[in-house]
């Protein structure tokens, strides 16, 4: 019988990569008792009581923000929200100030989104209490490739040899880079498909298979995974026109007709009709909102995990 474990090593979770695959087991199999609670009339367990987790946001955010909330109070903690642009960040305060600011008011655990990579690891040797990484610039986004991995568990339980096809701006997607960690650690293929601008060089060295040709990756695929093209962080052109992008590498009906059994998923926010058609996006194969409905039960099992190994609670 394979032996389990109960408990996470770090205080912190920054990276997939830090994670055993015994402790995403771990993650994945509380977030599935925790699922439970959402079904109930009265969505809330003691679990966390007292405890004070701050929510802080340097970037935009709607799920990763608002299921992280609705996590924290269906654990019973008290849950506080800080976006930079209402806090005194804009007045010039240094993020170690902000963060020992919390630390002074007994937070418990911090939840930090910032644009950059490696800011979470900083701020986690700065203090004693847990740090979770909401996703900081292209570097990682633990949580949300928890509910990749969970919400393909749900439908397809053995990993071993699934194909796993990750679609778009590989090189700018924080949530690509934690799915390959996630998903190769746990015996599935991994297969990138976007323009060759958009796929960092040397990538294969992680593990996965790269492909130019849409067609070509979506055969014998168990799971198509769209990204957003993220306007935001693109400092050239990376391809000439939004059509022609949609043209090679968008998911249409057409595209999936062939292929009723493949898994759509995207983890949002969707730019609708570029990386997916809404007939896609709507259809029954799409996993979107289960994964939305599953951030909520990881984001318990995060929690409720790095409470018990955290030393400040
Ligand atoms: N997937 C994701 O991180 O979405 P948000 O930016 O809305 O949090």
């Amino acid at each position: 019988m394979k032996e389990k474990i109960n408990r996470l090593r770090n205080k912190d979770l920054i990276s997939i990569q830090d994670l055993t695959v015994k402790e995403i087991e771990l993650i994945l199999d509380t977030a599935k008792a925790f699922k439970e609670i959402s079904d109930r009339a009265i969505k809330k367990v003691p679990v966390l009581r007292g405890k004070t987790i701050v929510n802080l946001y340097y970037e935009p955010s709607t799920r990763t923000r608002i299921s992280f909330e609705l996590a924290a109070k269906r654990l019973s903690a008290d849950l506080v929200n800080v976006t930079a642009k209402t806090s005194s960040a804009v007045k010039g305060e240094s993020l170690k100030d902000t963060i020992k600011t919390l630390e002074a008011m007994q937070a418990s655990m911090v939840i930090i989104r910032h644009s950059e990579p490696g800011v979470p690891t900083l701020i986690s040797q700065w203090v004693d209490f847990s740090i979770i990484n909401a996703g900081d610039g292209s570097h990682a986004h633990p949580t949300q490739a928890l509910i990749d991995m969970f919400t393909v568990r749900e439908k397809r339980p053995v990993f071993k040899d699934l194909k796993i096809v990750i679609v778009g701006d590989i090189l700018h997607s924080r949530v690509a880079r934690s799915n390959i960690q996630g998903f190769t650690k746990l015996g599935a293929k991994v297969v990138l498909c976007g323009p060759p601008t958009l796929i960092p060089k040397y990538v294969e060295q992680l593990g996965v298979l790269v492909t130019y040709d849409l067609e070509e990756a979506i055969e014998s695929a168990d799971v198509v995974m769209l990204l957003r093209v993220q306007f935001e962080r693109q400092k050239a052109n990376y391809f000439p026109s939004i059509r022609e992008y949609s043209k090679y590498f968008g998911l249409d009906i057409d595209r999936l007709n062939n292929h009723r059994d493949i898994l759509i998923m995207h983890p949002g926010p969707v730019n609708r009709d570029v990386e997916v058609k809404s007939e896609v996006a709507e259809s029954s194969s799409s996993l979107i909102n289960e994964q939305v409905t599953n951030g909520i039960a990881i984001r318990m099992a995060v929690l409720y995990l790095l409470a018990q190994r955290s030393k400040k609670v």
